[in-house]
């Protein structure tokens, strides 16, 4: 059953969980061949996002660039291995953090799902993708849940109070709407403390903020990007494969348009780090991103 949004929504505990493979906990030392295929259950349960947002004085400020940026709660960051990986849609990154992350034997955190399942259950509620005050009210209480693909190599399975929603976030509607919701302010601070509590244990998040916003101490942190002929190209590659007859400019004007809403909204646009290694995929086979990734992390966990 869906929450129905209303004004007297009381604030209630979020249950975000991760039901991984192997999440290894703070400090383990994580050896991919050793955790992969273990089946452990655990469960990450975060505050509401208006508690986390009131006690948010309590946590270090993150001094990063972004001055608007609600404080990072460092304690909730991750002392295991957390890799995070922002970029421009169709640069391969939903692809690279999955291999990555199945290397290391850790759940993928897929941010835009979170997005995603935002704009389906507003949908649904009947909350339009513009309306504020009542996305703020739905992300308060967002009981949402990652699951391990059933298919290896698949992207982990979405729920939403434990309904598997897994396609329906994937339609091309829905992603309009992410688009949207993902641009209003409450939202984003909403989901702040959900993807926090995901990330506080070993995973790869793959986002658009992880490394400015929601993960700004991370150590292993990249930008993968690729040129806006090189992601049209992948995308209408895409499409072909899936039987839909598209106009290759079409697409191309499809992702210039994603990318100018991305990087020029006015909360978390899709920045790069500072301090995060930039991979551009533009000539580069996916195998290759992958290897470059794991051979920087690797050599960072060996120096420190
Ligand atoms: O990666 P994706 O296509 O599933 O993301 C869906 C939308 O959510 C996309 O428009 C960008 C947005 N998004 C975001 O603003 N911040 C994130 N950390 C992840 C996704």
């Amino acid at each position: 059953m869906l929450t129905t949004v209303t004004s007297s929504t009381p604030p209630s505990p979020v249950r975000a969980a991760f039901f991984g493979a192997s999440l290894p906990r703070r400090g383990d030392q994580v050896d991919g061949d050793r955790a992969r295929g273990r089946a452990s259950e655990r469960e990450v349960v975060a505050p509401a996002a208006s508690a986390m947002a009131s006690a948010s004085s309590e946590f270090a400020t993150s001094g990063g660039e972004h001055s608007d940026a609600p404080s990072s709660p460092r304690v909730q960051q991750s002392a295991g291995l957390l890799i995070v990986i922002d970029g421009p849609a169709g640069a391969g990154k939903s692809t690279v953090a999955q291999r990555v992350a199945e290397h290391y034997g850790v759940p993928l955190l897929d941010t835009g799902a979170i997005y995603r399942t935002v704009a389906l259950v507003a949908r649904r509620v009947g909350v339009a993708w513009d309306d504020e005050a009542a996305l703020a009210r739905l992300v308060g209480a967002f009981p949402i849940e990652f699951k391990p693909a059933l298919v290896a190599g698949e992207r982990p399975r979405v729920f939403y109070d434990g309904e598997e929603v897994s396609r329906e976030i994937r339609t091309p509607e829905i992603s309009d709407g992410a688009s949207r919701v993902s641009a209003v302010p409450a939202v984003r601070a909403g989901l702040l403390a959900i993807q926090r509590a995901l990330g506080a244990r070993s995973c790869v998040a793959e986002g658009r903020d992880m490394g400015t916003i929601v993960f700004p101490d991370a150590i292993h942190k990249f930008f993968l990007t690729a040129s806006l002929d090189a992601r049209a190209r992948r995308r209408h590659e895409e499409l072909t494969q899936k039987g839909r007859d598209v106009d290759f400019e079409r697409v191309r004007l499809e992702v210039a348009e994603r990318d100018e809403r991305d990087t020029q909204r006015a909360t978390a646009p899709l920045a790069r780090a500072p301090d995060a290694v930039l991979v551009d995929s533009s000539e580069l086979p996916i195998d290759e991103v992958v290897r470059r990734i794991i051979e920087t992390v690797e050599r960072r966990r060996g120096a420190g």
